[in-house]
């Protein structure tokens, strides 16, 4: 596959902001988060026929009705659109990279979460982390669309109590990726403008 796949371990992190004003507190160094950039091969089409796809998703009707809106109930990555097939590839290709070796896939899926500041619930309420199975996992966080005062994702390396909370930057054709027990949460979206967040899990075997 010919990507531009990098390590930007320390670039692709963002300053602590505070939980709800967004205030800037520290700029922490951590290897927890890995960024892998996929601009040569994702292009801003793809990004647009995503979240078209996306959209029209939730337009149906097709979003989880117990979890914060919108948040489609649908495996994205089980489709068979040509786009899906990067931001598939390039996911798994960045877990690979993040272990540092392939390993047995055990499941894989992905949603995209769509929200705005009327549709965002108290962030108090946001914090949750991905892994479900008790199996080795690792998630991903890809922004398709992001506004521009609005934050990237807020990672609690050690739990909503703990310190040293950081953001991730909403960066473009980038695959974030975290273990799936890591505890995050959306950041703050001040607009009406909805942002767009493809995210994914895959469960491994060692
Ligand atoms: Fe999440």
């Amino acid at each position: 596959m010919n990507t531009s796949s990098q390590d930007q371990t320390v670039n692709g992190l963002a300053p602590v902001q505070d939980s709800n004003l967004g205030i800037a507190v520290s700029i922490p160094q951590t290897s927890l988060v890995k960024s892998y950039n996929y601009s040569s091969l994702i292009t801003e089409q793809d990004c647009h026929d995503a979240m078209a796809c996306a959209q029209s998703i939730i337009d149906a009707g097709n979003y989880f009705k117990n979890s914060p809106p919108y948040q489609t109930q649908e495996n994205v990555f089980g489709r068979t659109e040509p786009f899906w097939l990067k931001y598939r590839m390039t996911f798994l290709t960045s877990v690979f990279l993040y272990l540092g070796k392939e390993h047995r896939v055990a499941n894989m899926m992905a949603w995209v979460y769509m929200t705005d500041r009327k549709t965002q619930p108290d962030r108090n309420t946001l914090w949750h982390h991905h892994n479900k199975h008790g199996m080795k996992g690792l998630s991903g966080i890809l922004y398709l669309r992001v506004p521009a005062s609005a934050a990237g994702t807020e990672i609690a390396p050690n739990g909503p109590e703990g310190n040293g909370k950081f953001y991730i930057e909403p960066n473009s054709h980038t695959w974030n990726i975290y273990p799936s027990e890591v505890w995050h949460r959306p950041g703050l979206n001040p607009t009406d403008e909805f942002r767009f967040v493809l995210a994914a899990d895959i469960g491994y075997y060692e």
